[in-house]
């Protein structure tokens, strides 16, 4: 009997589509991904794709990114309601009464936010190039960071630079709590851990490491330790066992998932190649905008 990775591999050659997978993504779903990687990994490999149908497993922003790179695309979120609460906390009408305060700032988006935000911004950045971004910014400008107050902050930290920084938040990451880490450490007394700049200032203070989850999965292939504790979304545990067997990798909390990341499932994927469903189309003039933010990013990481 077929079962339903057969098929959908089976529909998937039909309509010569290829699917990409975000870190997160339930193992099932990264297991029959062709590519998995973090946010910035899948923004490049959306616009360099040959395919014409790309199934995007991941949270809405993140399809939205591939249908302002790739517009002539036929771009598939399996889960119409898979949004991401951190993005939903501007809009474009906030953002353009905060900058309408600072005229002449610079402002940079963090991906996690909508096309009409990202169509307001100078710059976008992910957690794994934020710090480059901000570097570019010439010394005499204000910089506007939205809307990740936790990822801003640790920029304005490292940067020694003072940013005008919105009050968005991960509620995953906001999840994780110090005496996680505290009870972790003294279980695996020789572990590292390896946060994500999304992690609320606790816990970023307690980590040995801020990455994003694709430069989490390149430090525990390349480095000497065998020991890691992962204060980010559970869902990274499955690429970083299957590709470390060799090595251990403890969950901070049970606490840290994100239920938009898991709202697609094996189901939702072969439906959304059966009916090419849930079609994400950025309408003009936002998406030229917003594709601007974006290519500034990819030249300048
Ligand atoms: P990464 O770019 O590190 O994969 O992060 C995306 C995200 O949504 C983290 O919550
Ligand atoms: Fe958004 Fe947090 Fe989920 Fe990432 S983990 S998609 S920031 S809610």
């Amino acid at each position: 009997m077929q079962t339903i990775e057969d098929k959908i591999q089976e529909l998937k050659r039909e309509r010569g589509a290829i699917i990409i997978a975000h870190n997160y993504q339930p193992d099932e779903v990264q297991a029959i991904a062709d590519f998995t990687g973090d946010s910035l990994e899948l923004s490049r490999k959306a616009a360099e794709l040959d395919e014409e149908v790309i199934v995007f497993c991941g949270v809405h922003f993140m399809a939205e990114t591939a249908a302002i790179l790739s517009p002539e695309k036929t771009i598939l979120l399996p889960d119409q309601f898979a949004g991401c609460p951190m993005a939903d906390m501007i809009t474009a009408e906030q953002l353009r009464k905060k900058k309408a305060e600072h005229p002449g700032a610079v402002v940079i988006c963090y991906v996690n936010s909508s096309a009409a935000v990202k169509a307001e911004c100078d710059l976008c950045c992910t957690s794994s190039n934020a710090m480059a971004i901000a570097r570019s910014v010439p010394v005499d400008k204000e910089i506007i960071f939205v809307p990740d107050t936790h990822l801003g902050h640790y920029i304005q930290k490292v940067l020694g630079r003072e940013m005008i920084i919105w009050d968005g938040y991960c509620p995953t990451h906001s999840r994780i709590r110090d005496v996680d880490i505290v009870r972790e450490k003294k279980d695996h007394p020789n572990a590292v851990v390896m946060a994500h700049p999304e992690c609320p200032l606790v816990i970023r203070d307690l980590a040995d490491y801020l990455l994003s989850t694709g430069q989490m999965c390149t430090h525990a292939a390349a480095s000497d330790e065998t020991e890691f504790i992962i204060a980010t979304e559970m869902g990274l545990l499955y690429r970083l066992r299957n590709e470390n067997p060799e090595k251990k990798f403890y969950a901070v909390s049970e606490r840290a998932l994100c239920p938009n990341m898991k709202k697609i499932d094996l189901e939702k994927v072969l439906w959304a190649l059966e009916d090419m469903q849930h079609r994400i189309v950025v309408p003009e003039p936002t998406c030229s905008l917003a594709r601007k933010s974006i290519e500034a990013m990819l030249e300048l990481s």
